[in-house]
């Protein structure tokens, strides 16, 4: 069946969660706290477990919080219409999630000291996780095979738009000392020194016991047997949990599985002209 998405600013939104009323209300009249705490992404870039890392951080490191309670209302979707509804019933100081671009991110935003982490992916590793996440997920349908998704994910009508303007529009804000920005690949490579520099921007001092747990709780395997943020509880018509895992493999370059010579070479070239402008090198760029 076809997905009738809900479009926002020329940008494509899953109907399920968003409407064109909480995409709006987000952009132009949600109030940003100067406490709150943000953690953006494109989808597929480590959003969830950026979550789990925040959620950890902010209860020093007991799981207690992060064990019993979803992570979709430890740090809601605010610009989604149920997440909303949570984010302004939320005490201060607040954990928010979101995936949009920056054109649209609350207004109110410019004016605060609120704190934005950014976490970004290698962009195959998009592709190939978005592909499988939308096989369980009945309101994303972006692609029906893996031939076509490479050059599919570079066309600006991809579902949350494009990741090449995502990456920019945030990557806008780099030098500002409310911005944090790092990379699914350092958390992998190295999650113990990745939160410890979360918890420096942040401004929370934890000591390595509450360090280690974070790091412990966090991991992939801990987050798999965590029904609060594996999403085996969302209900089946938004995940179907026989078609697939919501945490599928959790590692870098498995777009090498999945990937032509030709697809991989096509996808390069692409990802080198709409980023020349950026001048700046990923841990993907290497390999
Ligand atoms: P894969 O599909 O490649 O396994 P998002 O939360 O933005 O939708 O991203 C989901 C991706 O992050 C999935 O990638 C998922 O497995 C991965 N992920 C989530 N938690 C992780 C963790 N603790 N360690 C490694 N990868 C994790």
């Amino acid at each position: 069946m076809p997905v009738h998405y809900v479009t926002y600013k020329g940008i494509k939104f899953p109907p399920a969660y968003n409407s064109e009323h909480s995409l709006s209300f987000a952009h132009n009249e949600f109030l940003v706290r100067d406490d709150d705490v943000f953690n953006v992404t494109y989808p597929k870039s480590g959003t969830v477990w950026m979550t789990e890392i925040l959620s950890l951080i902010r209860s020093r490191g007991h799981p207690s919080w992060s064990q019993t309670i979803l992570n979709s209302d430890r740090m809601p979707w605010f610009s989604t219409r149920l997440g909303l509804e949570a984010a302004l019933s939320y005490p201060s100081p607040r954990l928010l999630t979101c995936h949009l671009p920056r054109h649209i991110f609350p207004k109110s935003f410019s004016h605060s000291t609120a704190k934005v982490i950014y976490t970004l992916r290698d962009p195959r590793d998009v592709v190939v996780s978005y592909y499988y996440f939308s096989k369980m997920s009945n309101p994303i349908k972006p692609w029906q095979d893996l031939t076509h998704a490479p050059a599919a994910f570079c066309l600006p009508s991809v579902p949350h738009g494009s990741w090449f303007e995502h990456v920019q529009g945030w990557m806008e804000m780099k030098d500002q000392e409310n911005f944090f920005f790092i990379t699914y690949e350092e958390l992998k490579q190295d999650l113990q020194g990745s939160v410890r520099r979360i918890c420096q921007f942040l401004g929370q001092d934890l000591d390595d016991a509450a360090v280690s747990s974070v790091v412990r709780n966090a991991s992939f395997s801990a987050m798999r047997e965590n029904p609060m943020c594996s999403s085996v509880l969302l209900p089946a018509d938004i995940m179907d949990q026989t078609k697939g895992q919501f945490l599928r493999k959790g590692i870098c370059g498995d777009w090498r599985n999945h990937f032509t010579v030709t697809q991989s070479e096509t996808f390069d070239r692409i990802y080198q002209d709409r980023m020349q402008g950026l001048n700046m090198a990923f841990p993907w760029d290497r390999h």
